[in-house]
């Protein structure tokens, strides 16, 4: 099938490649021309493990190609992906324009018949706009050409996205008129090959809000579990202990239920708020959502007090930062907790070394300069004087230090696990103050 991506950020590129490496002819379009021709030249704008690696192999093959006008590509193609930013709008309504621009420019463009897939995450009855949108501009030409528009909103997890989209638990389309579902049996049947059930058609509205639902449902559990774990730190009980009790139950299952120091990234914080918004403006109040919330901006800065709590005066302490991406496999530091953490820290007047194996670059811009705030090369160079290390995000290269290494290069013994890595008795055997999530051997906090 001929197919264009329009949006080139995570979900776009990594749809767009995916589909051409089934062996569909895919266009991708964006209108920022410098990660186009970084496209153009092979290189991943983003980084993602393997995705470089396709993206040249099947431009190589001639199945992938980049642009920057989607006027080129159009006229040929069977479907059209709308995959731009929804970024978050002031009142925390998800803004749309992107996905309205783009749909405006199909409508004046198309001249055959065309599948329009929207797959950003849009709030509820955005298609129904694409639809009137694009149904405006053809009505404007006297055009009558048939355009139908389907909802599929993508659950790619970054640093997985190529196995998530290679080899989905599911992939949902949003159809008002089941005679489009052939066209997705064709798109995604190499990707449903051994369990066709795995495609799930249902109304638009009831897709676009299946996204929300699966993010906010996700993002539940995670504060849920975290409050669980400051419970457990009151009481001495052991949150790992009581996640694997829990999630031993196949109601509930073992995955996502790890505490740690609040959830971040470009998709929880951002979806939560918009079902938030699309309740208050259909008069429903989202009373659990509102308190996964509130736990979460909770969660961050509880992780920053332990720090402060330990030291109590933090002025010209030193302090070790592993880990500045919200979550291992990713250079995105979009909402990552280790911001509130590390201005926390800073606002205390501690100095700060941090590293992370990707997101170094992107903080840096994201963060702003400060003069108490500096970047290490490597993990263990960050340790140099430090009073103490505190690990946010849990890099695999993290996961195994070598504590006596470490202890020759810090000021001071102490370390803050915010992910549950390390095993109290291999630090305490080595003199170390160890301080985790939830765990009987983390400091009780007054
Ligand atoms: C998420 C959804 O998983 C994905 O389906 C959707 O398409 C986009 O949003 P992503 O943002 O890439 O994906 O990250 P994810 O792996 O879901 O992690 C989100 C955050 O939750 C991270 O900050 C992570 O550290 C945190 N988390 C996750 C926990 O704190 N505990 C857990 O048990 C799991």
């Amino acid at each position: 099938m001929r197919v264009v991506m329009v949006g080139t950020g995570y979900v776009g590129l990594v749809s767009g490649t995916c589909l051409s490496e089934v062996g569909h002819n895919v266009a991708c379009v964006d209108l920022n021309e410098e990660k186009i021709k970084l496209l153009k030249d092979g290189t991943s704008p983003i980084y993602e493990p393997g995705l470089e690696n396709l993206i040249r192999r099947n431009m190589e093959h001639d199945r992938l190609t980049f642009t920057t006008r989607i006027s080129e590509v159009l006229g040929n193609a069977d479907v059209a992906f709308i995959a731009v930013g929804t970024p978050e709008g002031e009142d925390g309504s998800a803004d749309v324009r992107y996905v309205e621009a783009v749909a405006e420019s199909i409508g004046k463009l198309v001249e055959r018949n065309l599948m329009v897939v929207v797959k950003s995450t849009v709030p509820v009855g955005t298609c129904d706009l694409v639809e009137e949108t694009i149904q405006k501009q053809l009505a404007q030409r006297q055009s009558n050409v048939k355009v139908t528009v389907a909802s599929n909103p993508e659950f790619l997890k970054e640093g997985d996205a190529i196995g998530d989209f290679m080899k989905p638990d599911r992939i949902i389309v949003g159809l008002n008129d089941p005679e489009g579902q052939a066209v997705f049996r064709d798109l995604y049947g190499p990707f449903v090959l051994d369990d066709q059930g795995k495609l799930l058609f249902m109304d638009r509205r009831s897709s676009e809000l299946t996204k929300y639902g699966a993010n906010s449902m996700l993002a539940t559990r995670i504060s849920f579990m975290n409050e669980l774990s400051l419970l457990c730190e009151r009481l001495g009980a052991d949150i790992d202990k009581v996640r694997q009790g829990i999630g031993t139950d196949p109601r509930i299952g073992k995955k996502f239920l790890y505490a740690g120091p609040g959830y971040g990234g470009s998709c929880f914080p951002k979806d939560v708020a918009a079902l938030l918004k699309t309740g208050e403006k259909n008069a429903v109040e989202l009373e659990v959502l509102n308190a996964v919330t509130r736990a979460n901006v909770a969660q961050k800065n509880r992780a920053a007090d332990k720090i402060i709590a330990h030291f109590k005066d933090l002025n010209g302490k030193r302090i070790a930062v592993w880990g500045l991406a919200f979550k291992p496999g990713t250079d995105d530091v979009r909402e990552a907790p280790a911001k509130t953490i590390i201005q926390k820290l800073l606002d205390q007047g501690a100095y700060v070394v941090a590293h992370d194996p990707q997101g170094q670059g992107n903080f840096a811009r994201e963060f702003g300069d400060h003069e108490r705030l500096v970047y290490a090369d490597s993990s263990y160079e960050a340790l140099r004087g430090a009073d103490a290390m505190v690990l946010v995000t849990e890099w695999s290269e993290y996961r195994r230090p070598n504590w006596d290494k470490a202890a020759d290069m810090m000021a001071g013994k102490v370390v803050f696990d915010l992910r549950n890595q390390y095993q109290s008795q291999e630090l305490h055997d080595r003199g170390y103050h160890y301080e985790c999530m939830g765990r009987p051997d983390s400091k009780l906090l007054s």
